[in-house]
């Protein structure tokens, strides 16, 4: 799939359930842009009839009626478009903030559910990565971006229809460029999209790097490593900042050559409105007003344009979010077999009959390893490092699975046993020791105070370790 169907498909997903908010949002957009176009309307007839009133007082006649009354629509017009902002907004932030909060949860579960496949092929800062900036980054666009779009568009579309309800001749003059506008703009944004992949994709493997880097700094530091670890920081930093600096570059360029077509769009319109004054069938005062009318219009028109184009870029961003966590959502999760067998306890033993495995295609670990162990009897694997004894742990547990062969508990397969069974029945010492929240102490104390400690820590449900020296 492209990655704008992934993103599609993820912001689909997402957002599906929000269609009476966007249905609102849009009927907000749609009233706020009408009034908004609408406005300079009454502003116009406010003007004529102040003018008439006091050319009236002049004659003694003093009726302010028709004045107020114009007042009054352009303070309605005015009110409703910025209710209709409001209320657009409201239900935007709303739609992104709960969207986002709902993204962070599946994104955490699916986590939960993954394999260790997966974390052993992922660096830490990767993952946390797409949290982090991935989800920020959608976070922005639909925060900041989406609403802006939507009244960006409305805004053309009312522009339009106003100019082709003034004249239908200039308003084929003002929009004819934009074919060149957008191919322009598609142009700058294909750039501007390769860069910002490649530059999230390196952020990620810089968070990565320092992620690692951070968890190993004691070891750095007494191994006195610094220099390595900055010699190897350093061109991943490099990356970044080639990658983002071209990005910056083709995004802004976006907005300058939006403007300057916008100008370039003005003269011909003028130019156009010009001919159209001196040689048109239309009195030459009329046309004259128009060109003013019409130069407004083309640059109101293409304010939309490089609205969108250069907001255009935190969408980028987004979709490129989008797309990562997509791809994490399309990993596939850990398999549990349907009505898989309980364990109570093992009666027989556990074997590995002609295993072969290999975490990579093509890179086989263990070649047809078999070997028996009894109920009751203890087993050391003993061998030099990387010969494949967490591996063998790796496949009792079903972390991976076998390529051929098969290991069984009680001459049960592992991919027949359920999951949560075949692993609380098995206990791992990891090589490196993580020690969670609790605080640990030594403490030297007598046999009797040693008693009333635990009796202590067994009420507050806090467990006591004590080694004989
Ligand atoms: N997640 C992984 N992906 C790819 N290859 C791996 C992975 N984990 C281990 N290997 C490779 O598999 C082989 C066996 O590794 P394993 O960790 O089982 O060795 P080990 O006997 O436990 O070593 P040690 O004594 O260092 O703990 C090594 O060549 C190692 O590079
Ligand atoms: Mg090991």
């Amino acid at each position: 799939m492209s990655e704008i169907g992934k993103a599609i498909k993820f912001f689909y997903h997402y957002m599906k359930r929000y269609k009476i908010g966007f249905t609102v949002t849009m009927l907000a957009i749609i009233a706020s842009t009408y009034f908004q176009v609408k406005a300079p309307v009454y502003m116009g007839k406010a003007i004529t009839e102040l003018a008439k009133y006091v050319i009236g007082l002049t004659r003694g006649v003093s009726d302010k009626g028709s004045f107020m009354q114009a007042i009054w629509m352009l303070l309605l017009f005015y009110v409703l478009t910025v209710v209709g902002m409001f209320i657009s907004n409201i239900v935007v932030t709303y739609i992104s903030g709960n969207s986002t909060n709902r993204m962070r949860r599946g994104l955490f579960g699916k986590l939960q559910r993954m394999t260790i496949k997966f974390f052993d092929s992922h660096q830490d800062g990767d993952i946390l990565s797409r949290f982090t900036s991935d989800l920020d980054n959608i976070s922005n666009a639909l925060n900041q971006a989406l609403g802006e779009i939507m009244m960006n568009i409305a805004m053309m579309i009312g522009i339009i229809i106003m100019m082709f309800h003034e004249n239908i001749s200039l308003a084929w003059v003002t929009i004819a460029s934009t074919p060149i506008a957008i191919i322009i703009a598609v142009i700058l944004i294909s750039k501007t999209r390769k860069y910002v992949d490649i530059q999230q994709d390196e952020v990620g493997k810089l968070n990565g790097y320092i992620n690692e880097q951070i968890s190993g700094q004691k070891i750095v530091i007494t191994n006195g490593l610094q220099d390595e670890a900055i010699k190897g920081f350093l061109p991943h930093n490099e990356k970044v900042r080639k990658a983002t600096f071209k990005g910056q570059v083709y995004s802004g360029m976006l907005f300058p050559v939006m403007n300057g077509l916008s100008l370039v769009n003005t003269a011909i319109v003028i130019f156009f409105g010009g001919w159209l004054a001196l040689n048109g069938d239309m009195a030459r005062t009329t046309a004259l007003g128009l060109v003013v009318v019409f130069v407004q219009y083309s640059q109101q028109f293409y304010q939309p344009i490089s609205q969108i184009s250069s907001l255009y870029s935190m969408f980028q961003v987004a979709i490129t979010g989008a797309k990562r966590l997509n791809e994490t959502f399309d990993e596939p999760d850990e398999i549990n077999p349907k009505d898989g067998k309980r364990l109570s306890g093992l009666e027989h033993g556990v074997a590995l009959k002609n295993v072969h495995f290999g975490y990579n295609e093509g890179k086989e670990i263990l070649h047809d390893v078999s070997m028996n162990v009894e109920k009751g009897h203890m087993v050391a694997l003993v061998g030099p490092t990387g010969s494949g004894k967490t591996t063998i742990m790796n496949l009792l547990n079903r972390f991976y699975d076998v390529n051929e062969g098969s290991v069984t508990f009680d001459g049960v397969d592992v991919r027949d046993i359920d999951l949560k069974s075949l692993r609380d029945h098995v206990g791992i010492v990891l090589q490196d020791s993580v020690i969670f929240w609790e605080r640990f102490e030594i403490i030297l104390v007598s046999e009797n105070r040693r008693q009333r400690m635990k009796r202590c820590m067994r009420l507050r449900n806090r467990r006591i370790f004590t080694i004989s020296l």
